[in-house]
């Protein structure tokens, strides 16, 4: 075999061109495989913080382009209450530039945000006027206007000012480094993904349109569930289209298990309550990080309320009066104490009949969706199977008691001492949203309609699904005496 010269150095040059084509080629396709591929989020070593601000997984699915839900508040300034996202009650820590229950991850190439659990089970308490706010994790989110934020949402990226022309020098503005590319390709790009998907989201959630303000801490849970899994909204029953519910505390999960719980009891599986409420954050079975699912299990199995303690002084000769009268009316329903949950009726449920509160949230919790929360996990470990129709509300344990307030399944009460009268002398309406505390009734303060420039939500008893009647009658409390009734409140600070 014999090759001429020439032809040697052919290949040789042809060999080199490819490799340097390769190169030339290769490397920038690779770089932007690497940055468009990137799936990444944000972790945090410590489970709190990992509550606060880590991923459940739902980014991939629902976020918002980190760049575009910085300057949406400035873009869309007339749609909001007041100030940027604080405004609809969201919580921002000094040094952070997302607020509690936000987490981020880089996706398709950009930064992308999404709402987290402790979004709605995080929140704020004051001791006074000029207190600093401590946050608290767990407790309900009670600041938080979901509806509000959801509207907000909805009306900017609907606007005719949510254009690339419009948001990308914003996005300059505010601070961010945009390549070419960036500013001509990937944020335009975005800036219609982004109305796509919000526009679609909100589309399905439009039964919220038809339904009365939820006002801070409060969402309709299953109606959102019903929504996601694309009931056909407009032919379901009236009666079960309202079924707006208090955002509650989710401390002491371990001790829960087998317990009846969420306000109607449909559930007594922990890691299910767990994983049905990842649904919220965006996170499908498809998409949903399991991991990070399970330390946030870990942690809130044994997560506990702060002492009221920690707050406020307990007296405690007081206190030890208030006990038997606990032990003789609640105990049996709502456990031994604030630790320890035994008691014969405790997460199990009440008959509607004999609890006699507002029946919207029960009654939009139908046998139909029972079923259907079967389907989301089929064919896997997690799927769903202990989702029950119930016919009441379900006694929960009573830990961290003094943050639970407003009270109820709808928080329609807005103090114990409220809860503790007969339902016609319970307040009709009552400001919703305001963190100072109140220590002698035990619930938040509720007769102020503004205080540091915050505006507060009117809770009207008398919309549908709102009502505050109930839980009422000797069994219940309200036809003791006020002493006792103070031993009582005073005792039930130690919870
Ligand atoms: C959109 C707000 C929202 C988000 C986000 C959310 N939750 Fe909840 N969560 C609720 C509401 C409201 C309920 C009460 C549901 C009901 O019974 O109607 C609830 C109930 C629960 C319960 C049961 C509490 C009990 O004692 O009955 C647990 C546990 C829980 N959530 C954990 C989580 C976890 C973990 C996440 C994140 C993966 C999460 N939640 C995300 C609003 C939310
Ligand atoms: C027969 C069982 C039963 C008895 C007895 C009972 N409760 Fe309840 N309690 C319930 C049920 C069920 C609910 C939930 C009702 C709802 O949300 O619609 C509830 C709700 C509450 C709530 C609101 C919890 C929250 O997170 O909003 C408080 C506080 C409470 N009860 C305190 C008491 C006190 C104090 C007593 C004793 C004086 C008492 N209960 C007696 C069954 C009982």
């Amino acid at each position: 075999m014999t090759t001429s010269q020439p032809e040697t150095k052919k290949r040789h040059w042809c060999r080199w061109t490819l490799v340097v084509l390769a190169l030339v080629v290769l490397v920038p396709l690779l770089n932007l495989a690497q940055r468009f591929m990137t799936d990444e989020a944000v972790t945090y070593a410590d489970p709190v913080e990992h509550f606060k601000y880590g991923s459940t997984g739902g980014e991939r699915n629902l976020g918002f382009p980190y760049w575009i839900w910085r300057v949406l508040p400035e873009l869309c300034a007339d749609y909001l209450p007041g100030d940027g996202f604080a405004s609809v009650g969201m919580i921002y820590e000094p040094g952070h530039d997302l607020p509690v229950g936000m987490s981020k991850r880089r996706h398709m190439g950009i930064d992308r945000v999404f709402l987290n659990c402790a979004v709605c089970h995080t929140s704020t308490v004051r001791r006074s006027v000029d207190d600093e706010p401590t946050l608290v994790v767990g407790m309900g989110a009670n600041t938080l206007d979901l509806m509000a934020f959801q509207k907000f949402m909805h009306q900017c990226v609907t606007d005719r000012r949510f254009t690339p022309n419009q948001i990308v020098p914003r996005i300059e503005a505010a601070g961010a480094d945009l390549g070419l590319l960036d500013r001509y390709l990937v944020y335009p790009l975005a800036v219609h993904l982004m109305r796509d998907g919000v526009a679609g989201l909100l589309g399905r959630l439009r039964f919220i349109h038809i339904q009365p303000d939820w006002g801070p801490g409060r969402v309709d849970t299953f109606n959102s569930a019903k929504a996601l899994f694309n009931y056909p909204i407009e032919r379901l029953r009236t009666d079960e289209l309202l079924g707006t519910a208090d955002f509650p505390t989710i401390w002491n999960q371990a001790k829960k298990h087998g317990m009846q719980l969420h306000w109607d009891g449909n559930n007594d599986h922990v890691e299910e309550r767990n994983l049905n409420a990842s649904f919220g954050t965006g996170a499908t079975p498809r998409l949903i990080d399991h991991d990070a699912i399970a330390r946030i299990q870990a942690w809130n199995a044994t997560a506990t309320p702060p002492p009221f303690s920690d707050f406020f002084d307990i007296d405690a000769q007081l206190a030890e009066q208030g006990r038997p009268v606990y032990e003789r009316y609640c105990a049996d329903c709502h456990g031994k104490n604030g630790e320890d949950f035994s008691g014969a009726q405790v997460g199990k449920v009440v008959p509607l009949e004999a609890i006699a509160t507002d029946p919207f949230r029960l009654r939009s919790f139908t046998p139909e969706l029972a079923v259907n929360l079967g389907t989301p996990y089929a064919g896997t470990p997690y799927r769903f199977q202990h989702f029950r129709k119930t016919f009441g509300y379900a006694n929960a344990p009573m830990d961290g008691l003094w943050l639970r307030a407003p009270f109820l399944h709808n928080g329609s009460v807005p103090t114990l001492w409220d809860l503790l009268s007969p339902a016609d002398k319970r307040p009709v309406t009552f400001w919703r949203g305001n963190d100072r505390y109140d220590p002698v009734r035990l619930g938040f303060v509720n007769d102020v309609e503004t205080e540091n420039g915050r505006r507060f939500f009117l809770y009207d008893t008398r919309v549908p699904g709102n009502g505050n009647f109930g839980h009422d009658g000797e069994r219940y409390g309200t036809s003791l005496p006020d002493t006792q009734k103070l031993a009582l409140i005073e005792y039930l600070k130690t919870f």
